[in-house]
């Protein structure tokens, strides 16, 4: 028992739980950074309507695993990717795709505002439920907000209304474009091609100075 507890506990706390935001090389930025406002506002949205249920934020190693073929995680995901989350949206089932490095390949808010409003709409067949209540469907004032969905006559509301996205589905999206993991990271860095080359610092690589089995220059 108390041994279980040692390694299952007390050594992984020992291990990550003292982690600090670190220096990424060769960039020297700090990571990770907090999430602006908004984006953290919508981690509590995120997590409220479920979206983790279908959704992990968690890649595998780029070489091993199909994640980068899916364009999903371009590096394995560690520890320190969720440091200031809290808590984590790790996520066990990919009924949707990895979401850990959305940020870097959804960039059109507009776009995820729509799929939000109906997935279907945008991704046929898609199974993600629609999330309409986190819109509003008003009666046109004036001109119009610069903000309503530009919606297909089958799915627009009735004449003289639209449809507004709330604050919480701005927030949401803006959590969603604000995740990133591919900063390269001293433990877990951006994976290279696979090759039956030796790497060029590897000792074993006759091109190498610092080659130790290559035969000496004469
Ligand atoms: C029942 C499962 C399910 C739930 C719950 C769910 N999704 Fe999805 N999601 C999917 C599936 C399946 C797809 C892939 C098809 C598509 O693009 O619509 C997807 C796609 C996405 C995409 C596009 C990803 C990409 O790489 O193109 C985003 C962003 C997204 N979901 C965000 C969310 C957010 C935010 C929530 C919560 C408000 C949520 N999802 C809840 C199943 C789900």
């Amino acid at each position: 028992m108390s041994v279980s507890w040692y390694t299952m506990v007390f050594k992984p706390v020992l291990e990550l739980g003292r982690q600090t935001p670190v220096a990424s090389q060769p960039s020297n930025q700090i990571y990770p950074q907090p999430r602006p406002g908004f984006a953290k506002q919508g981690a509590d949205i995120y997590r409220a309507n479920g979206c983790v249920t279908c959704h992990t934020q968690q890649a595998r190693d780029g070489n091993t695993s199909s994640d980068k073929a899916r364009g999903w995680g371009v590096r394995l995901t560690v520890a320190q990717d969720y440091l200031l989350d809290q808590p984590p949206q790790l996520g066990w089932i990919r009924l949707g795709p990895d979401l850990s490095n959305a940020g870097a390949r959804l960039a059109d808010a507009k776009y995820q505002l729509l799929h939000l409003y109906n997935p279907q709409m945008v991704m046929k067949g898609s199974k993600m439920p629609p999330y309409k209540f986190l819109f509003e469907t008003r009666k046109i004032r004036n001109q119009g907000s610069s903000e309503a969905l530009t919606l297909a006559p089958e799915y627009s509301p009735a004449a003289g209304y639209e449809v507004v996205p709330t604050d919480n589905a701005k927030a949401v999206v803006a959590y969603v474009m604000s995740l990133r993991s591919d900063l390269p990271l001293f433990e877990a860095p951006m994976p290279q091609p696979k090759t039956n080359a030796p790497a060029t610092d590897a000792t074993n690589n006759a091109a190498s100075a610092t080659s130790t089995n290559s035969p000496a220059a004469k």
